[in-house]
C-alpha cells in the first residue's frame, strides 16, 4: 500500500525530476490575497506569478499545499462527517508552470505520473474538457490515446477555473477515477453524475487570462499552466478503498480518536470520530499558524470548527477533554511533511485543552436546552431564531453546531430569526453606548465599527499583507477617495499594522495599491477597528480597493523587543523589591520603553542593578516566547500579572517568557495584546537608564534595548574615553583625576577673589578705580567704582572702607561682565540716625536704572540694568548727604 505520506513525497519527486521547483506549502493565513480567507488551493501562492507582478527565480514548481475549506467562499464545514469526500483541511498536490511549458507539457506530464510511475490503469480514467477547447481534446487524444466516448466536453459551470471574483482564470481538464460498477454515480456530464462512483482526481488548469473586479478580463503575460489534486482522494484510489476517511492516515487518526473516546470506530460513532478526525487536522494547522479561537473572523472559524469537534466527542460519550489528546497522534502522521506541527505541539494541545475545558462547562446545559426546545418537533420542523441566538450568546454554540446537532433529525434553524435577535443586541449596545456621551469623532468610529465590525489583527504572524478599504475618512467625516497630498484614515478589513493600545504605540508603514501609495504616520483603534492614519503621496485611495500593506519592519523590531523586555523588568521588579510591585502603566516605544509602578522610595543603585540582572538573564536563557488564549478568571489563576482596574474580554492573550521557575507557565506570565518577539534572545540586552518618581507612591523606571542600548553604552564609554585623554589620565583614573581638579579649583578660586578684593581696594589698577575719601557735608563720602569682582563681594568691600574711615558712609558700584551694575551702601552706626543705608542705595539704584534696593539701616544693596551709570549712582548717594 502507499501511504499518505509516500504519495505527497512522490508527487513532488515525479514534478522536481521533470524539472520543477520544489516549493514549501505557503500559510492557511494567505499573505497576498485581502478577501481569501484561508488558502483554498495551491495556487494562491502563486496568484502575482501568474499575472508577472511577482518575479519568481523559476518558471515551474511543484508544491503540496495545506488548504481550508470553511468559512468564507467555500466552506465545506457543514458537510464533514456526512460524505465520504469533504474536509476542512485538505492537501492539494500541484505543479505550476509560469508562462513555461502550457497545454501539451502539462497533459503529457500527468498522463505519465497516473499510468506510468503510479501505473493506474487507463481504462478506468476519463477526462473532460471546456466545450471548445478541440486544442486540449485533441491532445489527450494524442498523448493518453484516449478514444472520443473517453472526453468529455463541458461547459464553463464545470471547466472554467477561477480562484475567485478576481484573479488569474482559464478553462480546465478534470481527471477522473471509476471506483468501479459497485459504487452507484456515471461519468462526468451524465445525470448520475453526483454519484460517487467516477471521481475527479486531478484538476488541470490552463491558465490564460486574469479576471477584474469591474468583470472585465485580460491576458496573462504568457500562458500558464496550474493543476490540483487532492492527496486524500488519491491516496484512496491508490490504497483501493472509496471513502477518503479509509486511508491510512484517517484510519489512525480515527482508531486513535476511538481509543480516546471509547467509541466503536465501525459502529454507530463512526460520523462523529470523521468529524473529529477531521477538525483536529485543521485546528491544529490554523493554531500552529497562530490562528487562536476568538469570536472574530479566522479566529471564530476556527472556535466553530474546535466546537463542532467537541460536541461530536460529547456524543461519543466523553465529558471531559479529549481531543487535545488525539494531537500527537495527528503530529506523528504529518509532522514530518508539516514541521510547524512539531514545532507548534505545546502550543496546539495546550490550545485545545483550554478551549474543551471552557466550553463543556456550557455544553451540557446548552445541549440540555436544545434537547427541550426540540422535544416536540418532528422532521420539516423549524427552531426559532431567538433559540438558537440564546445558546451562541449563552452557552457559545456556533450556529452551525445547533444546525449540526439538529440535521440527522431534519429540524432547520430560522437563521433571519437568528440574525435578528443578533442585530437586536448590537443595537442594544449601541443604545447605553451613545448615552455615554463622547466625542463627536468617536460616533463616527463607532459607526464604522457597528457596520463592518472589528478589523482582523494578522500582525502577530505577519508585517506585510494585503487588506481591501472597507472606509476612508477625511476631517472626522467619510469619503469615497483620498487623493494625492490628502491626510485622512484608512479602514481595512485586515490589517498587519498594530493599533496603539496597551500602552504600545501603533505601527507605521506604508500602503500600496495600483498605481497608488500612502505612508502611514500612525495606527490607532477604535471600537476594535483599526484606523491607518495616513497621506497619501501618489495617486488615489478609493474604498473597494486592494492594497498591499507593509509595516515599517526596523520599528516594529524594535517595539517587540521593547514590549518584551518591559514584561521582563515587571517580573524582575517584583522579585528584586516585593509583591506590592503593581504595574501602574507602561510606554512602549521603538526606541525606548518606560513602566510605572507601586513603590514607595526611590531604588538604590544595587536594586536596579539586581533587576537589570535578573531581565538579562532571561534574554540570554533565549527561550520562545509562548501566547496562549484564556479565560480572564482562568489566566489569573495561572498567576498571570494582570493590569489592575483593567477591563478585559471573556478571552485574553496570555504571554510567557522564560523557564519557570515554579510549576507556572512561565518566568513571566502576563495578560497582555501586543507585538513580543520570537524568542527572548531577540531582544539582545536590557538596559536601565532611569528610576524617577510620577507620583505618590508610583516610581518609574525607563530602560532601552537591542542597538539602543547597546548604542548609549558605547557613548557612555567615549565620554569616559575622551575624558581621559584630556585629562591624560587612564580611564579608571578619571574621577580620580577629576576630585583632585576640583579641589585644587576651588583653592584657586578662593585665592584669586581674596586677590582681586585687595586689588579692588587698591584703587589703582585695573581691578577697580579710586576716587580717594572726600568729605561732604561734614561727613567722610567714600565712593569707589570697581570691576572685576563676583557681586556677592561688594558688600564685602563696603564693610572694609567702612572698618577704615570709622564714621562715614560707603558706597561701592560693581560694573559687571554682563553690562549691570550692582551697588552697596553702607553707614557707619554713629550716623545711622541721619541717613538710611536703604534710602541712599535706592537713589543710587535708580541711576543704574534699576528699582528699589534694600537691607538693613547700616548696609543696603540693589543694582540697576545700566552699569556705564555707576558715576551717576556715586553722585546721586553724595546729593543727598
Ligand atoms: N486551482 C485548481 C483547483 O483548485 C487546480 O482545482
Amino acid at each position: 500500500m502507499t501511504s499518505v505520506n509516500d504519495l505527497r513525497s512522490s508527487f513532488v519527486d515525479y514534478f522536481a525530476r521533470n524539472g520543477h521547483e520544489a516549493v514549501a506549502s505557503s500559510p492557511l493565513v494567505p499573505r497576498n490575497d485581502p478577501t481569501l480567507m484561508f488558502t483554498n488551493s495551491g495556487m494562491v501562492q502563486f496568484k502575482n506569478t501568474f499575472t508577472g507582478v511577482e518575479k519568481r527565480p523559476y518558471s515551474r514548481a511543484t508544491t503540496a499545499q495545506k488548504c481550508v475549506r470553511a468559512g468564507g467562499k467555500h466552506n465545506d464545514l457543514d458537510n464533514v462527517g456526512f460524505t465520504a469526500r469533504h474536509h476542512t483541511f485538505f492537501e492539494m498536490l500541484g505543479n505550476f508552470s509560469f508562462g513555461d511549458y502550457f497545454k501539451d507539457r502539462a497533459i503529457e506530464l500527468a498522463w505519465g505520473l497516473l499510468t506510468k510511475d503510479w501505473a493506474l490503469p487507463k481504462e478506468k480514467l476519463m477526462v473532460t474538457v471546456y466545450e471548445d477547447d478541440d486544442e486540449a481534446l485533441n491532445l489527450w487524444k494524442k498523448i493518453a490515446g484516449l478514444s472520443d466516448d473517453r472526453i468529455v466536453r463541458l461547459g464553463a459551470k464545470s471547466n472554467f477555473w477561477q480562484m475567485g471574483d478576481t484573479g488569474p482564470c482559464g478553462p480546465c481538464s478534470e481527471i477522473f477515477y471509476d471506483h468501479g460498477d459497485h459504487v452507484w454515480g456515471g461519468p462526468p456530464g451524465s445525470p448520475d453524475e453526483d454519484g460517487d462512483r467516477w471521481i475527479e482526481i486531478w484538476n488541470l488548469v490552463f491558465m490564460q487570462y486574469e479576471q477584474h473586479g469591474d468583470g472585465s478580463r485580460t491576458g496573462l503575460p504568457r500562458p500558464s499552466i496550474d493543476t490540483g489534486m487532492g492527496l486524500e482522494r488519491v491516496a484512496a484510489v491508490m490504497q483501493g478503498v472509496h471513502d477518503n476517511y479509509d486511508i491510512d492516515l484517517f484510519k489512525s487518526l480515527i482508531s486513535a480518536a476511538a481509543n480516546a473516546t471509547g467509541a466503536d470506530a465501525g459502529g454507530e460513532g463512526n460520523r462523529s470520530l470523521r468529524v473529529i478526525a477531521d477538525h483536529l487536522r485543521s485546528m491544529s494547522f490554523l493554531i500552529a499558524e497562530g490562528v487562536l479561537p476568538s469570536n472574530e473572523g479566522r479566529g471564530y472559524v476556527l472556535r466553530r470548527i474546535m466546537r463542532r469537534a467537541m460536541r461530536h466527542a460529547t456524543l461519543l460519550g466523553s465529558n471531559e477533554p479529549v481531543i487535545f489528546k488525539l494531537v500527537p497522534n495527528l503530529v506523528r502522521e504529518m509532522g514530518q511533511a508539516y514541521p510547524e506541527l512539531s514545532r507548534g505541539e505545546a502550543l496546539i494541545t495546550e490550545t485545545v485543552r483550554l478551549e474543551e475545558g471552557r466550553f463543556l462547562k456550557t455544553l451540557g446545559r446548552g445541549l440540555q436546552i436544545l434537547a427541550d426546545e426540540t422535544r416536540d418537533m418532528g422532521e420539516g420542523a423549524v427552531l426559532n431564531g431567538a433559540s438558537a441566538f440564546k445558546l451562541y450568546d449563552t452557552y457559545g454554540f456556533p450556529l452551525d453546531l445547533t444546525q449540526d446537532a439538529l440535521r440527522l433529525r431534519g429540524i432547520t434553524v430560522d437563521q433571519p430569526g437568528f440574525d435578528a435577535a443578533m442585530a437586536a443586541q448590537k443595537a442594544e449596545a449601541r443604545k447605553s453606548w451613545s448615552g455615554s456621551g463622547e466625542a463627536a469623532t468617536d460616533n463616527v468610529w463607532f459607526g464604522i465599527a457597528d457596520r463592518l465590525g472589528p478589523t482582523e489583527f494578522l500582525g502577530y504572524e505577519t508585517e506585510t499583507a494585503e487588506g481591501e478599504v472597507k472606509a476612508l475618512l477625511k476631517d472626522g467625516a467619510e469619503v469615497a477617495v483620498l487623493a494625492a497630498g490628502e491626510e485622512g484614515f484608512v479602514v481595512l478589513n485586515q490589517t498587519p499594522f498594530y493599533g496603539e493600545s496597551g500602552g504600545q504605540v501603533g505601527d507605521t508603514g506604508v500602503l500600496k495599491g495600483e498605481n497608488a501609495q500612502a505612508v502611514v504616520t500612525d495606527t490607532l483603534k477604535n471600537h476594535g477597528v483599526f484606523a491607518h492614519k495616513v497621506k497619501v503621496s501618489e495617486g488615489e485611495l478609493k474604498v473597494g480597493q486592494a492594497l498591499s500593506l507593509l509595516v515599517d519592519h526596523d520599528r516594529r523590531s524594535s517595539i517587540r523587543a521593547n514590549h518584551s523586555a518591559t514584561h521582563l523588568l515587571h517580573e524582575a521588579l517584583r522579585i528584586v523589591l516585593g509583591d506590592h510591585v503593581a504595574q501602574k502603566g507602561s510606554m512602549v516605544a521603538p526606541d525606548r520603553l518606560r513602566f510605572d509602578f507601586v513603590h514607595t522610595k526611590p531604588m538604590s543603585p544595587q536594586e536596579m542593578a539586581e533587576v537589570e540582572d535578573l531581565a538579562n538573564s532571561i534574554v540570554l536563557q533565549n527561550t520562545p516566547v509562548e501566547t496562549r488564549l484564556m479565560g480572564v478568571e482562568e489566566a489569573k489563576e495561572s498567576g498571570a500579572r494582570a493590569l489592575f482596574g483593567e477591563k478585559y474580554g471573556d478571552e485574553v492573550r496570555v504571554v510567557s517568557m522564560g523557564e519557570p521557575t515554579g510549576n507556572g507557565l512561565g518566568w513571566s506570565v502576563e495578560l497582555c495584546g501586543g507585538t513580543h518577539v520570537r524568542r527572548t534572545g531577540d531582544i539582545g540586552l536590557v538596559s536601565i537608564v532611569a528610576e524617577s518618581a510620577v507620583g505618590a507612591g508610583v516610581r518609574r523606571i525607563e530602560a532601552l534595548t537591542g542597538h539602543a542600548a547597546r548604542h548609549r553604552g558605547n557613548a557612555h564609554v567615549a565620554i569616559v574615553e575622551n575624558a581621559a585623554g584630556l585629562l591624560r589620565s587612564g580611564s579608571q583614573d578619571v574621577l580620580d583625576r577629576i576630585t583632585a581638579l576640583q579641589e585644587s579649583l576651588k583653592k584657586t578660586e578662593r585665592e584669586l577673589s581674596d586677590a582681586r578684593k585687595k586689588l579692588a581696594l587698591g584703587g589703582t589698577s585695573a581691578g577697580g578705580s579710586a576716587s580717594g575719601d572726600e568729605t561732604v557735608n561734614g561727613i567722610t563720602y567714600v565712593a569707589r567704582t570697581v570691576e572685576g569682582i563676583a557681586a556677592k563681594d561688594v558688600k564685602g568691600l563696603v564693610d572694609s572702607e567702612k572698618k577704615r574711615i570709622g564714621s562715614g558712609v560707603v558706597a561701592v558700584v560693581l560694573k559687571g561682565e554682563d553690562g549691570k551694575g550692582t551697588v552697596a551702601v553702607g553707614v557707619t552706626q554713629d550716623l545711622t540716625a541721619r541717613y538710611a543705608a536703604g534710602d541712599l542705595v535706592k537713589l543710587a539704584t535708580s541711576a543704574l536704572g534699576g528699582q528699589g534696593g534694600g537691607g538693613r539701616p547700616d548696609m543696603a544693596q540693589g543694582g540697576g540694568p545700566d552699569g556705564s551709570k555707576a558715576s551717576e549712582a556715586i553722585a546721586a548717594v553724595r546729593a543727598a548727604l
